[in-house]
């Protein structure tokens, strides 16, 4: 993964400052890093290094899976899903459509949408024949969210009648003392947990993500490997380090009214990696109190842009609209693809400049044409360049972007880890609904 920041509008001195500011909380990150445990809210940092977990989850997996595997049913909501649904997404979403006989394949199920939920579950009503051909991933760290077990319940009645016994093609990954996993448990339920200190939206490299993603044939070890490539780079203390340089940006950005961060992404696959990010942010830092209990409303609104699309659509505003925001483009350094305009055209007449060429040559004119565009404007942005779509190249991604909320939230003196507003709203639609 590349990162640069240099049409970020910053001067090196004051990223050196910062740098110098966070110094002992870099410590502290890197201590954590020496343990192997989950004592404090930042040891998500270690999920990658856990071979006990990994071992865990790939025994479930051996359990559960075999080639008659059709279909994994994830139910969760926020940070139990958008990590997956990202890798997901990022790197076999696109083909769903085009390739119905390619299994195993995620299905996932979040809110109560009562449209998508009832086509859903009469869908694999009809279609799942032998027990084999499902499974289904109940996730919810607290084991209290409305949405989730509403979700399992609906799926399990649905199979309730079989022949065969639905509970034991389930898997409930919950927090390791949740009552939800001593229900699941005394059900007969399989059960993964999740160590308590690490957050819904800082899980994807537990069972959260790890398991689901396996089961359903993605090279879990490699998207770790990534992780853990880029926690190491995560624990410098210079502007080599990419989740310290970019959570500086961030910070100096909003100082400036630069209060919306765009995560401007060039692959239209990784739109759901945008929208895993936008929680990660939004939940992170937007708290009404920072760390000494005074009022501070603190927060970036994150944003999620898909090039070229989202050029036409909000290009003007972004170019020509207030100065009020940050911009962080996503592109995939090798994207190579056999799809080309002949030179013999039905339209020769209409966009010549596009004849002989080939969709990933267009694609990188419109995202060089872009930046250029940005840069005329003065409008600041980072790059990020993967170097692929893959497990190991998203795995870097999402650690970056983990421990840049870490330093970010250090910056502006708030919890990256709790979300007492969410929890509020939690607790209000429990009272509506007991009646
Ligand atoms: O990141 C978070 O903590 C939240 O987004 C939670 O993941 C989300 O609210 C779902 O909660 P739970 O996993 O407890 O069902």
């Amino acid at each position: 993964m590349q990162f640069s920041f240099s049409e970020a509008h910053i001067e090196k001195t004051v990223v050196k400052d910062h740098i110098e500011k966070l110094r002992d909380y870099i410590r502290h990150v890197e201590r954590v890093s020496e343990t192997s445990g989950y004592e404090t809210p930042e040891s998500s940092i270690n999920l990658a290094f856990d071979a006990k977990l990994l071992k865990e989850v790939k025994q479930c997996v051996e359990e559960k899976v075999s080639p008659n595997l059709k279909y994994v049913v994830v139910i969760g909501i926020g940070g139990s899903n958008l990590g997956t649904k990202a890798v997901y997404d990022a790197m076999r979403g696109a083909f769903d459509l085009v390739e119905p006989e390619y299994f195993p394949k995620l299905l996932f199920l979040d809110t109560n949408d009562p449209e998508y939920t009832k086509a859903l579950l009469f869908f694999l009503e009809g279609v799942v024949r032998q027990p084999e051909e499902l499974l289904i991933v109940s996730i919810s760290k607290s084991g209290g969210t409305t949405e989730t077990i509403a979700n399992t319940e609906a799926l399990l009645a649905v199979f309730s009648e079989r022949p065969f016994d639905i509970r034991e093609r389930t898997v409930v990954i919950t927090d390791a003392d949740s009552p939800y996993k001593k229900a699941a448990q005394a059900r007969g339920m399989s059960t993964l947990s999740i160590p308590k200190m690490v957050g819904g939206r800082f899980s994807v490299f537990s069972a959260v993500g790890l398991f689901p993603l396996a089961s359903a044939g993605f090279d879990i070890e490699s998207l770790l490997k990534g992780a853990r490539e880029e926690r190491d780079r995560g624990l410098l203390s210079s502007d080599l380090n990419p989740a310290l340089v970019s959570a500086i940006v961030l910070f100096e950005a909003r100082r400036q009214k630069r209060t919306i961060h765009n995560t401007f992404l060039f692959e239209p696959e990784c739109e759901s990696l945008g929208k895993w990010y936008r929680q990660l942010m939004g939940e992170s830092i937007g708290k009404e109190e920072d760390l000494d209990g005074d009022e501070i409303r603190a927060g970036i609104t994150p944003i999620v842009s898909v090039g070229s699309t989202d050029l036409h659509s909000v290009g003007q505003l972004y170019l020509g609209g207030p100065r009020d925001k940050v911009t962080t483009f996503v592109s995939v350094k090798e994207k190579q693809t056999d799809v080309t305009i002949p030179k013999e055209r039905m339209f020769p007449e209409l966009v010549p400049i596009v004849a002989g060429k080939n969709y990933t040559e267009i694609m990188s004119a419109i995202y060089e044409g872009t930046k250029i565009a940005y840069e005329k404007n003065n409008l600041p942005y980072m790059e990020v360049i993967l170097n692929d779509l893959s497990e190991r190249s998203l795995g870097a991604f999402m650690q970056f972007k983990m421990m840049e909320m870490m330093y970010l939230a250090k910056l502006l003196n708030v919890n990256a880890f709790d979300q007492p507003n969410v929890e509020s709203y939690k607790e209000e639609t429990r009272k509506i609904l007991e009646g």
